[in-house]
Parts: structure tokens; C-alpha cells; sequence
């Protein structure tokens, strides 16, 4: 697209009036609302890579993407919706803004880490809901009961949507949202190099494509990032890194992190000293995702280095670990997580 710019005289937006990937929708730059041209493209090859029927690019969050997903389920007819007690405040508020019900899975805690729900407490509220609504992974880098969850969908005939705001990297894995879902979200500028708000948001089915190419519209700002745009379609064709993922991974062991499932989110245990933690490490330009009063949490990428992994540890030297606290997550997630 770029190449095809040439010269460029700007009459129109946006008004810093310079050429470039920051542009509008052109003759040659094509237009995320209805795609013929370089955004089809790329929304055909993210389609392909993770598994969908039809993948929508969104420059407005995975938010935007769980609204959509909420707004086509309901166009299927879901009225009652069955997601998990931590759920992240676009769920809550998507169903508000909706007029749909939650209904509400418990999850337990671990020492302040809200865990996913038990198969037993997804297969109680799916009998009372219409749609089941699963975050996978977590902030904590958990996974819900993906096979078994799908499996109680299919077999009472109800529609399983996830929202993968934090599962972007999985999809050169079994873990990947697109495995098992209906609809799904990958929250592609968490855990991939696109810029912030880049995510897509996907449809299984040629049904659901059709709800959701109505639904993601009435999310979606007018003016989309070309950069944000771009972005995303780099992101997800970004080559895996099993080498920082091995790295990831033995660090965790060396650390007694939390033993999660996903390499990405390194969560550390400070119970009491969080606060003196974070503080120590920031002092040394370490600056972690999170921290929720008992864990400190290091959000890992295929861009993260390997020197940078190094640094962390030589950092985290000497600091104390704490008594375990039961301060820990709210619930549900607030608007950038757990954070504080
Ligand atoms: C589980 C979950 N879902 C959705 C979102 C929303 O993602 P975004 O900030 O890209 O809109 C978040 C944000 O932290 C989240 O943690």
C-alpha cells in the first residue's frame, strides 16, 4: 500500500497533513469498514493463520471485540450469558450496554490469584445460560477447561465464545482460542509486537461470520489507525520464538514463579513486600505489568530479550519474597486488569 503512494499532496485527514502510514481511507489504501483491497488481504491471511472462517482487524481493543462477540451472540438469540466471576469489565459492561444477563461462575482464589472455573461450576451456569463465555488464558496465564468446555456446548447445543485479549502468541499452539470456540478475540498488541488497542476478533463458522461482520460494526470507531492496522497484521504473522519461550520457561523454574501454562505471564509471589519490590525494580528501570498487592507480574513477548530476561534477574537478587498476603485481584478485572 505504502509503495503505491508516490507523491503525495494531502486534502485530507488527519491534519498533521503528512504522508505515510498514518492515512485515511484513500483510493489506494482501501477501508476497514468494507474491504476489497489490502485490508481483505490481510484480514484473509489472519483468517487462515488463526484457524477462522473470517477475522475482523479492530483498532479499538479486544473490548470492542468481546462487545461484537456479546452483540452477535445475541443476534443468535442468547439472551442469558454464562461467564466467570472474574471476568473482565468488557464482559460485564458489554452485557449491560447489551440488556444481557450474566450469569455468574464462581472461581476460587489461590493465595489472592482468582482461579479459572471448575468444569462443574461452568456445566451449573451453562445449564441456566444460553451462551458460555470463557477467558482463556487469564492475567495469571491460567486456562479454563477449553476441550471439556466446548464438548458441554456441543453436546447442549449452545454457543462457546472466548475472549483471548491475552492469548495472541498461542496460536501456533493447542491452547489457542481458535481450537475451541464459536467467537474469539486475540488481544494481539498484549503478547505480540502491535501497537496498543491492535486485536481481531474471529468467527468459526460462516453463520457466525455473518453476525459478527454486522456486530463489529457497531463498535468500531470510523477513523481506524492505518498504523494500528498494519500493525496487527505484522503481529500475528510474527514468527514464533521457541528460543525466548525456553528461556521464558527455565527462568520461571529458576524463580519458582507461579506455575502457570503460559510462557508470557511470569508471576511472581512478593506476599507483603510487593510494594517494596516493585519499588526496588522500577528504581532499576524494571518495570513489571502488574502488581496486585501480593504478586508482581512481568508480561513476556517474542520480542522480549534475552539480555532483558538477564537484567530482571540480576534485579530480582536479593529482594525478599515476603509473607503471602491475601490481598490479591478484584473482581471482576477492572479497566487495565488487576493492576493497582
Ligand atoms: C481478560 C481481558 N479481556 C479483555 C480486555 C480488554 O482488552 P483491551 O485493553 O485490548 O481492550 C482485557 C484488558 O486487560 C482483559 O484483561
Amino acid at each position: 500500500m505504502l509503495k503505491k503512494q508516490g507523491r503525495h499532496i494531502s486534502f485530507h485527514t488527519p491534519g498533521h497533513k503528512r504522508a505515510g502510514a498514518d492515512i485515511t481511507e484513500l483510493s489506494y489504501s482501501d477501508s476497514l469498514a468494507s474491504p476489497n483491497g489490502v485490508i481483505r488481504e490481510a484480514e484473509c491471511d489472519l483468517a487462515k493463520i488463526l484457524g477462522a472462517e473470517k477475522s475482523f482487524i479492530l483498532t479499538d481493543g479486544s473490548t470492542s471485540g468481546v462487545y461484537a462477540m456479546l452483540a452477535a451472540l445475541k443476534a443468535a438469540g442468547c439472551r442469558k450469558i454464562a461467564l466467570p466471576a472474574f471476568a473482565h469489565v468488557s464482559a460485564t459492561r458489554g452485557c449491560e450496554i447489551l440488556g444481557l444477563t450474566p450469569v455468574v461462575i464462581p472461581c476460587g482464589r489461590e493465595c489472592g490469584i482468582p482461579l479459572q472455573p471448575s468444569l462443574r461450576g461452568i456445566e451449573r451456569a451453562l445449564d441456566e445460560a444460553d451462551a458460555l463465555f470463557l477467558v482463556s488464558p487469564d492475567y495469571y496465564g491460567n486456562f479454563p477447561p477449553l476441550r471439556a468446555a466446548k464438548e458441554l456446548c456441543a453436546a447442549a447445543g449452545k454457543p462457546f465464545a472466548l475472549d483471548g485479549a491475552h492469548g495472541g502468541h498461542l496460536h501456533f499452539t493447542q491452547l489457542h482460542a481458535g481450537k475451541y470456540a464459536d467467537l474469539w478475540v486475540d488481544g494481539v498488541h498484549k503478547s505480540l509486537p502491535a501497537l496498543t488497542q491492535g486485536a481481531v476478533v474471529s468467527a468459526k463458522t460462516a453463520e457466525w461470520a455473518e453476525l459478527l461482520a454486522n456486530s463489529v460494526k457497531l463498535f468500531r470507531t470510523t477513523s481506524p489507525s492505518y498504523p494500528i492496522m498494519a500493525s496487527v497484521e505484522y503481529a500475528v504473522k510474527y514468527p514464533r520464538n521457541e528460543k525466548i519461550e525456553r528461556a521464558a520457561e527455565a527462568l520461571k523454574a529458576r524463580l519458582s514463579a507461579y506455575p502457570n501454562a503460559d510462557w508470557t505471564k511470569l508471576v511472581l509471589r512478593f506476599g507483603n513486600r510487593a510494594d517494596e519490590a516493585q519499588r526496588a525494580l522500577e528504581a532499576r528501570g524494571v518495570y513489571p505489568e502488574f502488581n496486585d498487592g501480593n504478586y508482581l507480574m512481568f508480561y513476556l513477548s517474542p520480542c522480549t530479550k534475552r539480555r532483558e530476561l538477564n537484567a530482571l534477574e540480576r534485579a530480582l537478587k536479593g529482594l525478599s519474597r515476603g509473607e503471602p498476603t491475601e490481598v490479591g485481584a478484584p473482581e471482576p478485572y477492572g479497566d487495565h486488569g488487576c493492576l493497582r
